[in-house]
């Protein structure tokens, strides 16, 4: 497995990181964002949703009290926050392998909280 390390200055760079990503997507890609409150992960998945061509009216912010979001561009983009999931049952009950294996691009904020082995 190879790894590409990028320190982003702003978060108009942080965006822009993302949206070249976005690029080079396929649908049944996973991407875990894993980092402090305000690192910039929601940040991030603005740039991808950016990249997939979601339209601007589609506003993407952390789902707060929502657990999943779903935005409509070049291929769905399935937005999971798992930061107030409070455990594994909790996560089983939204049924995250229907979305890692689907049409689309599932990309998860907070992802360490739960490790594969958990789900
Ligand atoms: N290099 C950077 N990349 C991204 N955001 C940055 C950067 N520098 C500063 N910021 C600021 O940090 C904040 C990041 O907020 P964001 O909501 O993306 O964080 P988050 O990781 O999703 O937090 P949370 O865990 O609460 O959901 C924004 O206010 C953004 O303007
Ligand atoms: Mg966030």
């Amino acid at each position: 497995m190879s790894s590409i390390h990028r320190t982003s200055v702003s978060p108009a760079e942080t965006r822009m990181v993302a949206a070249g990503l976005a690029a080079v997507c396929r649908a049944g890609d996973v991407i875990a964002l894993v980092g402090p409150l305000g690192a910039g992960k929601t940040c991030f998945i603005q740039g991808l949703a950016e990249g997939l061509g979601v339209p601007k009216e589609a506003y993407v912010n952390s789902p707060t009290f929502i657990l999943l979001n779903c935005y409509c561009g070049r291929l769905p983009l399935y937005h999971f926050d798992w930061y107030r999931l409070r455990g594994p049952e909790e996560l089983g009950a939204l049924g995250p392998e229907e979305y890692f294996d689907g049409e689309g691009i599932t990309v998860v904020e907070w992802a360490d909280k739960f490790p594969p082995g958990d789900m």
